[in-house]
Formats: C-alpha cells, structure tokens, sequence
C-alpha cells in the first residue's frame, strides 16, 4: 500500500467509526495531513473533552492520551503504539515524588502534563509549557516544587517571585538546544527571528527572541511580520508552520531534535489501530478521579 492508500483508508475507517484523529505538532507529515486537530498538550486536552465523539484516536505520546481519558472517562482513547512514551515523564515516578515533597513539607507542587497519570496524582496542580508561570503565579505557597522538568522550571524561576525547586528531570531532545546554538542560528540567519521551546538549556532560551510552546510557536508564525524563523524544538514542528506559513522560510535551530516517542506513530500503526481498536488507555478508576483534580484546576485557570 502506498502512503495514499494507507491515509485513504485510515480516513474511511474513521468515518464508520464516527472517530477522530488528534494529532501533536511533533507528529509526521503524514499524519498531520489527516488529523481533524493538531496541536500543543493544553490545545488537544481540551479538544478531547468538548468532542461529542466517543472514539479518538490520539497521535502523540502516552501522557497525552492518559490526559484526554482524565478529562473524558467516558470516551474511549486510542494510542497507535501503548510504548510511544515521553522519557521525560518517565524519571519522575509517584514514590520519588513522595520522597521529594517530604523534603519541602511547606511546598505545593506543580507537575507538567509530562507525567505519568499516576505521579500526577501526587500533584497539587498541572501545567503544560504554555502556561507554567501562570500556574505557579497562581499557587498560594511561597514555596513551589516543580517537577519534572528543571529547564523549564528554571524558565518559571525567571517569571515569578516564589521559589521554585527544580526536580533533575529533562527532555533528552531540547536538553541538546545550547546557546551557542542560537548564537550560531543567528549568525547563519541574520534576518530571521529564533523561537525556543521552553524545555530547552535555561541559557539558550533566554538567548532566543521568544520562549513558546508549540501553540505559541504556531501563533507567533502566523502573526510576525519576519519572513524568516528559526525554530528551537522538535522537527516536526516545522511541517506544520511551513505549511501554515507558505510565503515565510522556517529553520530547524539545529540538526537531530528527534523525539523517538513522537515518531512512534506512523501511518501503519495508525491503520492498524482503527482497524483493530488498539491500543485503549485504561486507568484504575481511583488514579481517574485523583489525577482529574491537578488537571482539571490547570483547566479551569486558562
Ligand atoms: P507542547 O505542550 O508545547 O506542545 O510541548 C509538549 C512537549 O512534549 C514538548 O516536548
Ligand atoms: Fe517528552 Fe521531550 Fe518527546 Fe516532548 S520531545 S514528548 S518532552 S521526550
């Protein structure tokens, strides 16, 4: 079958099924071709939970599908491939947690959507890249761990008065993004401007002209009047906003930004998954309602 067939197909079976394709920015060209909505962590959660289908078919990683069935318990969520994970999301686990919050008994804790669904339920309260100052702006401690990303927690650092403790998490991808990185991108790119994912080394970030998450990164595109970007994330974003942006030029920041767990989703496993309704998220029920909580409040406030 070739790539046509294989999309014709997936979009035959969708419509029997009465389902729907989200997808993250991350994904393939190819699948973001089919999906009936792209977008960041926070734009696709809440998409999920005002579908009126029951059937989504989620392309991204495994924290996200578990975020969209929190939100929607009732839906039945779909992953093309159950091993496509986040290693970020994996160093933080609910007993490490529990051991961490022991240390600051006076902190509330912040966990990114990068988590599983069962460390989030040692959680006060969610955030996505989108709106992780706001979170923490938002908490009435003075003291606020933040886990599991330590570059974006030393992002947050940088946009709020409290203390913000860093868990010594990361992304394997945007930990490559150095500022000498930007630097260089602006030398090869003197007209453009440089967009950075906040999960990046604090120092390149900060060196860039906006700090975004992929929703952000959409929005600036669009609204900037430069026609040239550098994009400081993973190279599946680029697809999106080149296609977006016909009349502007877009530059990966730097080589080799891959998430293998992103690019676990192809069109085959995709067809597959429709096919044979595999894989469906499925959480104990307890985890269900005590994850919701974190992440309903992250809801409620943006
Ligand atoms: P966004 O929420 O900005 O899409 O980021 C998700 C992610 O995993 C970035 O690596
Ligand atoms: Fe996780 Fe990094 Fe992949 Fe995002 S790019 S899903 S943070 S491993």
């Amino acid at each position: 079958m070739t790539d046509k067939e294989k999309q014709k197909e997936i979009l035959k079976l969708k419509k029997e099924l009465n389902a729907v394709i989200i997808a993250h920015n991350y994904q393939i060209p190819e699948i973001q071709d089919i999906a009936d909505f792209l977008g960041d962590s926070l734009e696709l959660s809440k998409k999920v939970a005002k579908l009126d289908n029951d059937r989504i078919f989620f392309c991204g990683v495994k924290f996200m599908a578990e975020t969209a069935k929190i939100l929607s318990p009732n839906k039945h969520i779909y992953i093309p491939d159950i091993n496509a994970g986040c290693k970020m999301a994996d160093m933080v686990t609910a007993k490490s947690l529990r051991e961490f919050k022991k240390k600051y008994p006076e902190a509330k804790t912040v966990c990114y959507v990068n988590t599983t669904a069962e460390t989030k339920t040692e959680c006060d309260i969610c955030c996505t890249s989108a709106n992780a100052a706001d979170i923490v702006n938002s908490l009435d401690t003075d003291t606020v761990l933040f886990v599991p990303d330590g570059n974006l927690a030393s992002y947050v650092q940088t946009k709020t008065s409290k203390r913000v403790i860093p868990y010594p998490g990361f992304c394997y991808v945007h930990n490559l993004i150095a500022k000498d990185d930007v630097e260089m991108a602006r030398a090869l790119h003197p007209e453009a401007i440089v967009i950075v994912h906040p999960e990046a080394k604090l120092e390149a970030s900060l060196a860039a002209d906006y700090i975004l998450s992929t929703g952000g990164m959409v929005k600036i595109a669009k609204e900037t009047d430069k026609k040239e970007i550098v994009v400081g994330t993973e190279e599946g974003m680029i697809y999106r906003l080149q296609k977006e942006n016909p009349g502007k030029k877009f530059y990966p920041l730097k080589d080799k930004l891959i998430c293998q767990g992103m690019k676990a989703i192809t069109l085959d496993n995709l067809l597959t998954s429709l096919k044979e309704l595999k894989y469906e998220i499925e959480l104990p029920e307890d985890i269900i309602k005590n994850a919701y909580e974190p992440i309903k409040r992250m809801v409620d406030l943006k």
